[in-house]
């Protein structure tokens, strides 16, 4: 059979910051609950003319830069924070980055789970006709509402991957776990910017679908918890993926310790939660930060609040071997918000009615320019 996977990702974020220690000063809560008790030192926030599509496009910018357009007939563009009720979000994406008229655009949603479903999918194409390839984009902005547990919590940032045949970082094995299970833990219904949440409940359905989409994997040959070298999760915090960890070795009866889980966290402590692109960029700070998993198995636990879960695995391939931290520069480069300005920014509703025209702030290469006519208006810096 031929091996199918990720052969090549990319990160992208935003041009702001806010120091959760900056936060931890406005809410009165001790900047350790952040840090220790959720595992998060910063957050990625948006210039107003930054968006999904914006940070979407430029990771996959530098992808196409290295790996070319030959093959690609496929975009697909996995979101929670999806632009419009109708348009996908690739279709900008697809004009920004000058793909030919000959590619399907398509947006994937189940909360942070659309990302491995658009892979899934991705896979299915590339086996149907190994000489294409598709373009996957997870890109999310995460918000809750100012001065609620969640605020900590949000983030943004985009990861776009290249799924092929033979591929140089990632094969995805074919095994995987399924979960789902219909529970209001955290929604966002079409009329509202920021999630509803309910914590703990988020945090029980999370690690029983956890255990859940295990059960299944092993129901379907999946390997042994002892065939797995480093597991993936999921990170709306970093600490999620340590309970998380806890979780698993308990229901197995093995102790699974948590320091393989220290790299992934590399990334994520610093970009916040990226819905769809938590993952991944997991993915990417693992890859980015050992030096000797060539031929080692990840186990990745994809988890989309509502809920919709996978457990998959994949064999890192010798590409994985030359990869370096590319994405550390980007984080030191965000520029960092006052509490105010910050505030300011999340309070910010672009109503889809009135023309707007918005200010020159990103040095991202792409950029949203504004509304008019009602239509999202975006450029090439
Ligand atoms: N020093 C060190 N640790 C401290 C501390 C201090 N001074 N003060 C508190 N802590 C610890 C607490 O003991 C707790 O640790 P444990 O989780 O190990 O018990 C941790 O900090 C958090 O404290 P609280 O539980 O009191 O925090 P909270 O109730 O204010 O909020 C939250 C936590 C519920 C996760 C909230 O941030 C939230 O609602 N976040 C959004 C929802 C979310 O991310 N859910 C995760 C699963 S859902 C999912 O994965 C999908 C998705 O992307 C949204």
């Amino acid at each position: 059979m031929t091996a199918i996977g990720i052969h090549d990702l990319e990160l992208a974020t935003t041009h702001h910051l806010l120091d959760l220690g900056v936060l931890a000063e406005r809410t009165g809560v001790d900047p350790d609950k952040y840090r220790l008790g959720l595992g998060q030192d910063e957050m990625s926030f948006p210039a107003p003319d930054e968006d999904i599509v914006t940070m979407g496009a430029t990771a996959a910018l530098a992808l196409l830069d290295r790996n070319g357009m030959e093959g690609v007939r496929t975009l697909l563009f996995a979101t929670e924070s999806g632009l419009d009720h109708s348009k996908a979000a690739g279709v900008f994406v697809h004009k920004l980055l000058g793909l030919p008229a000959q590619v399907r655009v398509a947006e994937i949603k189940q909360a942070c789970y659309g990302g491995t479903a658009a892979i899934q999918a991705a896979v299915g194409i590339v086996q149907r006709n190994p000489r294409e390839r598709v373009l996957v984009i997870a890109s999310d902005i995460a918000r809750y509402t100012l001065d609620s547990p969640g605020e900590p919590t949000q983030g943004a940032g985009a990861a776009a991957m290249l799924i092929a045949a033979d591929p140089a970082l990632v094969e995805i094995e074919p095994a995987s776990g399924l979960f789902s299970d219909d529970v209001d833990d955290f929604w966002r219904p079409n009329d509202s910017t920021t999630a509803i949440v309910d914590g703990r409940l988020s945090i029980s359905a999370y690690l029983d679908a956890l255990t859940g989409a295990w059960d299944d994997l092993a129901g379907h040959d999946g390997p042994a918890i002892g065939d797995i070298d480093r597991l993936v999760y999921h990170q709306p915090y970093t600490k999620m993926a340590r309970k998380a960890q806890a979780r698993l070795g308990e229901h197995l009866g093995v102790d699974l310790g948590d320091d393989g889980l220290v790299p992934g966290a590399i990334y994520n402590r610093r970009l916040g939660n990226a819905y769809t692109a938590s993952l991944y960029a997991g993915v990417a700070s693992v890859l980015d930060h050992e030096s000797d998993l060539v031929g080692k198995r990840l186990g990745l636990f994809s988890y989309g609040s509502g809920s919709v879960s996978e457990f998959l695995t994949g064999v890192v391939q010798p590409g994985a071997a030359s990869r370096t931290d590319r994405f550390t520069a980007a984080l030191d480069a965000r520029v960092p918000l006052t509490i105010d300005a910050y505030r300011g920014l999340h309070a910010r509703e672009l109503p889809s009615a009135q023309d707007v025209e918005t200010p020159r702030v990103t040095e991202a290469p792409f950029r949203f320019a504004g509304i008019q006519g009602s239509a999202r208006r975006y450029e090439r810096r």
